[in-house]
């Protein structure tokens, strides 16, 4: 007989072939969550009870796909972001924890200087636009330059319940006056980098990676547009390392008050200009 216990073990021991044994075993408890739908207290439960066919199928299915380097996230459809569920593909980034702090940053920013409205500049999923609306008054727009990213940004927006414009284009080009707040997890990856990059990441599309000007240009380009359109200031996730000179750019441009934050690792990770 084939149990569940025996299904979390050997499932552990094929994501070990090629992760850490501590990330096989936070990534196997993942799939039995959010894949089926069963906790750990389940565990407790029916751990020795034998797995239906179905089951085993799937996730043998599942298995097949990840060993090919496809993240769990698409294989799923969904990733948990901020607590709310963001439907997930191909055509757009998956979340990452990291964002937290561009939105935690963006609320405290947008309150202190009083914003009514906010932009979402490239939005992908819709986490950074969806929750400004969610969890503010703000009038928000969120843009993309792809549509299918776009599209799976609408459908998440619907399935939440939040009420905020899309339009398709480069940059700040869509966005009507007054362009408010920028908010941006723009793309900032060096494409120098791109050989040594974890293979997950060669299925998430490369507009959403990688920049020019080694990894700066959009992030320069946006700071600069927002300069122009008098926006009140810009929340913008940017890579480890790059705070120093994004920084120095951003005062050449005539922005007054320039602060990073940094995560959780001491890395680079948020740019404030106001
Ligand atoms: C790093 S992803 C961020 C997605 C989402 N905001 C998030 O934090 O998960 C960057 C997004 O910017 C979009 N993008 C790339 N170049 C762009 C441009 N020039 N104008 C607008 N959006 C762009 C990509 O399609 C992608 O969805």
């Amino acid at each position: 007989m084939f149990t569940y216990s025996d299904l979390r073990q050997s499932l552990r021991a094929s994501l070990a072939a090629f992760l850490s044994p501590e990330e096989a075993a936070a990534e196997a408890a993942l799939w039995f969550s959010e894949g089926l739908g069963r906790e750990a207290s389940w565990f407790h439960a029916h751990g020795m009870e034998p797995v239906p066919d179905g089951e085993r199928h799937q996730i043998g299915g599942w298995l097949e796909r990840r060993q090919k380097g496809e993240p769990w996230a698409y294989i799923l459809g969904w990733s948990l972001w901020r607590g709310r569920r963001f439907e997930t593909g191909p055509a757009t980034l998956i979340p990452r924890p990291e964002t937290e702090l561009v939105l935690e940053a963006a609320l405290e920013v947008g309150k202190r200087l009083g914003v009514r409205h906010a932009v979402d500049i490239g939005t992908g999923t819709g986490i950074l636009g969806i929750t400004m609306a969610l969890e503010t008054d703000w009038a928000i727009t969120a843009t993309d330059i792809s549509e299918k990213a776009l599209a799976v940004a609408q459908r998440n927006a619907l399935a939440l319940g939040a009420k905020l414009s899309f339009r398709p284009g480069d940059l700040l080009g869509p966005v009507p006056n007054p362009v408010g707040l920028v908010v941006s997890n723009p793309p900032y990856v060096d494409p120098a980098d791109r050989p040594g990059l974890q293979r997950e990441l060669s299925f998430e599309p490369e507009t959403a990676l990688f920049a020019p000007d080694r990894g700066l240009a959009l992030t320069t380009e946006l700071l600069k547009q927002a300069r122009v359109r008098s926006a009140p200031g810009c929340v913008l996730e940017i890579g480890s390392g790059q705070g120093d000179e994004l920084s120095t750019r951003a005062r050449v441009m005539g922005w007054k008050r320039v602060m990073i934050h940094r995560d959780f690792a001491g890395h680079d990770r948020v740019l404030v200009v106001c």
